[in-house]
């Protein structure tokens, strides 16, 4: 791609006269926009990036571990990993309310940053994954939200940086590109949405280990079959739910007493409204069946027929 190789080679040419000796902070949740600016900020000026990641226990299966396995082995990365989980399920222990789990977990994750950075000497820049669409929605937003939206790339706001924000003029799609042409794996730069709060709001009502874990191990399964199916490149967004009450199965001959796990599978344009992806049965048969056989303390599937409006894309 001409154009992207030539928009890389200028804001790494820019970056680099911007920046001079200085050093970078970058908030590297591991979504598209900030490994790319990740990715880019690493040609940049190598070293002079310093990355933080911090796992708030709510990511799914394998992120965290892609995101180091990528950045720190593979791009070489001044990669800071912080495992954060016992402090963010300690604080959610018994916060059943949608909006101040995403609130404790928004701050939380704010605190921790913070603690991180206070660690480090002479950091002059915050590197964000800042995109063109962010810039003109907070400009002309109206539409009511709905719920707070939390995004892992936020930062405390009594920080004293410079912000650096290389990708602010591009949509979506030109960020993808300018990943892959920097060499990030495609997983990577074509996922499905994730929310800041991650599974946390999957994980409905007062987060529990156990109903967690059985959200992770059926999320993983249904990307694993949705990949298999080649539906992970045509569904905009699928994942899986675990609600807070059980329900009466029969499990080896004798009565169980379980949770389950609510399959969504969604396609929009804009997140405004969405549609049902009409699944193929035999896919979603043999999802179910794997989470059956597979994931613990999980008795039944079910799948969400519910378009946007009236139900929101997630739960909570
Ligand atoms: P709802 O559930 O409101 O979601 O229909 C619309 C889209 O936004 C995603 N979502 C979030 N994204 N931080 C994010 O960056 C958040 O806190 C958050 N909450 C929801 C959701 O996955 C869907 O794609």
């Amino acid at each position: 791609n001409w154009n992207m190789r030539n928009f890389i080679s200028e804001q790494v040419e820019s970056l680099r006269e911007e920046i001079g000796d200085k050093k970078v902070l970058l908030a590297l949740s591991g979504g598209v926009d900030s490994s790319v600016v990740a990715a880019l900020l690493i040609k940049a000026i190598g070293q002079q990036l310093v990355c933080v990641h911090v796992n708030h226990g709510l990511m799914r299966k394998g992120e965290s571990e892609s995101v180091v396995e990528v950045f720190q082995k593979q791009l070489h990365a001044n990669l800071v990993y912080v495992d954060a989980s016992e402090r963010f399920l300690s604080k959610l222990e018994g916060v059943s309310d949608p909006e101040n789990k995403r609130k404790i977990i928004g701050n939380e994750f704010i605190r921790v940053f913070d603690e991180e950075a206070m660690k480090l000497d002479g950091i002059h820049y915050l590197g964000q994954g800042t995109i063109y669409p962010d810039i003109i929605e907070s400009g002309t937003k109206t539409a009511k939200m709905v719920k707070s939206h939390h995004n892992v790339g936020g930062l405390p706001k009594d920080m004293q940086f410079e912000l650096v924000e290389p990708l602010k003029q591009l949509f979506k799609d030109e960020v993808r590109a300018c990943g892959t042409e920097l060499g990030l794996p495609d997983y990577m730069v074509n996922r499905q949405p994730f929310p800041g709060p991650g599974l946390g709001v999957r994980c409905l009502g007062a987060i529990t280990r156990d109903r967690l874990e059985a959200v992770r191990e059926s999320d993983a399964i249904l990307r694993d079959e949705f990949e298999k199916a080649g539906l992970d490149r045509r569904v905009w967004q699928y994942f899986t739910v675990v609600p807070d009450f059980k329900s009466v199965g029969m499990k080896n001959h004798a009565r169980s007493f379980d949770y389950m796990v609510i399959i969504r599978a969604i396609n929009t344009v804009d997140a405004m409204t969405a549609t049902i992806e009409k699944v193929d049965w035999d896919v979603l048969e043999t999802i179910t069946s794997r989470i059956l056989d597979e994931v613990d303390n999980v008795n039944r599937v079910c799948f969400d027929m519910s378009p946007k409006p009236p139900a929101t894309i997630e739960f909570e």
